[in-house]
């Protein structure tokens, strides 16, 4: 099988890799807690903190859909990394809870920007982000885009029955955007994990760390390192919204039944999710070269707190260099991966030449996992 990794890190490295210039989140304003949820559901705060590790999460209210999210935080990582909508080639939105099903979020996010930008939607459920950073970074190592805007954006609300226990309890609303910077990069100084080597511009040297090269003792390019994409096709019918797409399009019936709903066999995605990250972890850190030790930040999809510690212990990754919100956001989808990268940079977490890794799944069951090296530093020259 073809992987991406292969083709992508050396040819996004000999184009001077990738930073991210800019992030941004935005999250609706109502705060729904466990305690306003055992209200009128059969359930308790001790239920849902023990079985998931959330407390509260956001719902959308008027205003706050998949679109508008999107736009609120795209703007903010416009704005954070001083470039212009003009200067986009490309906005991508990974969603699975579109603003309409035509057109494209991303087309709308683009619209109000202003920008002429080519513009996509993507879905991958709660792996999207991670599959957009994937297509941004191919589409700058093909030459195709310079100055991507990824954003993962998900109102779950809307696809979830308010007054099912087994899945109210769990998802929430919110979009996180990142603004990605083709090369060339200026050098810049590494971070710990880095493991204090410089960031350089150009081709990786040939120093046994990966597929990309670069690695604690040579010169890396940022960006991304390794990614693995994946299937797991048994468990496609585990996670489904059953109606209101082209094979059963929405009917008096099909609302009465309520098929507009999300349905998912909790017990079974817990399970395949668990077995599928760890693998996705271990083969994007094979092809890097790297072990769970070079890993300054892993932010992994925000599902459910024993999922994460279960890929954890499996996989050596340090809990202390893990990132998570759940308890104040529950699962928002393709918006919690990008939500807590922004937080944990906005925190300190990385430096310039550290490696952050991204890990997600969701419905399909589609698995995506990136090793990004991080570089937010150098100056955006377009006309490079
Ligand atoms: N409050 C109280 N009891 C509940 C609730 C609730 N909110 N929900 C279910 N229960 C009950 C069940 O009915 C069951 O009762 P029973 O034993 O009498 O039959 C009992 O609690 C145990 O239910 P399980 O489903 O076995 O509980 P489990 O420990 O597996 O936890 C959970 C359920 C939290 C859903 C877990 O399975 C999970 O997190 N799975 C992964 C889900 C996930 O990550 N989905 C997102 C994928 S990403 C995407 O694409 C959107």
């Amino acid at each position: 099988m073809l992987t991406t990794t292969e083709q992508i890190a050396p040819t996004l490295a000999a184009a001077g890799g990738m930073r991210v210039a800019g992030w941004g989140t935005a999250v609706p304003r109502r705060r729904v807690t466990n305690h306003d949820l055992a209200r009128y559901l059969d359930t308790s705060d001790e239920w849902i903190v023990e079985r998931s590790g959330i407390r509260e999460r956001r719902w959308a209210g008027p205003g706050e859909s998949t679109g508008p999210l999107s736009l609120a935080a795209a703007r903010q990582a416009l704005a954070q990394a001083g470039i212009e909508p003009s200067d986009l080639d490309a906005v991508v939105v990974a969603t699975t809870t579109p603003e309409t099903p035509m057109p494209a979020t991303a087309a709308q996010v683009a619209a109000a920007l202003g920008t002429t930008a080519g513009a996509f939607d993507i879905n991958a459920a709660c792996a999207g982000f991670v599959y957009g950073l994937v297509t941004a970074a191919g589409l700058t190592a093909a030459g195709v885009s310079r100055t991507t805007l990824v954003v993962g954006a998900d109102t779950m609300s809307s696809i979830v029955d308010a007054d099912e226990r087994s899945t109210a309890v769990l998802f929430g609303d919110g979009a996180g955007a990142v603004v990605l910077a083709g090369g060339p990069v200026e050098p810049v100084g590494g971070g710990p994990t880095g493991v204090g080597s410089p960031i350089v511009a150009g081709p990786a040297g040939p120093t046994g760390r990966g597929l990309q090269g670069g690695g604690p003792a040579g010169a890396a390019a940022p960006g991304l390192v390794a990614c693995d994409l994946v299937g797991d096709p048994a468990g496609v019918d585990l996670l489904v919204v059953p109606a209101g797409g082209s094979g059963r399009p929405a009917s008096a019936e099909t609302v009465a039944a309520g098929d507009h709903h999300l349905r998912m066999d909790g017990r079974e995605v817990f399970r395949r999710a668990v077995r599928g990250v760890e693998a996705s972890i271990g083969r994007t850190l094979a092809r890097a070269g790297c072990t769970a030790d070079d890993v300054a930040l892993f932010v992994p999809h925000q599902a459910n707190t024993r999922i994460v510690d279960a890929v954890l212990a499996r996989t050596g990754l340090a809990p202390e260099r893990t990132w998570s919100n759940i308890d104040r956001f529950g699962n928002t989808s393709a918006a919690s991966i990008p939500i807590a990268l922004a937080e944990a940079v906005d925190a300190g977490t990385v430096a310039d030449g550290d490696l952050v890794l991204m890990s997600g799944f969701g419905a399909g069951i589609t698995v995506g996992t990136v090793l990004w090296r991080w570089c937010a530093s150098a100056p955006f020259a377009k006309d490079q």
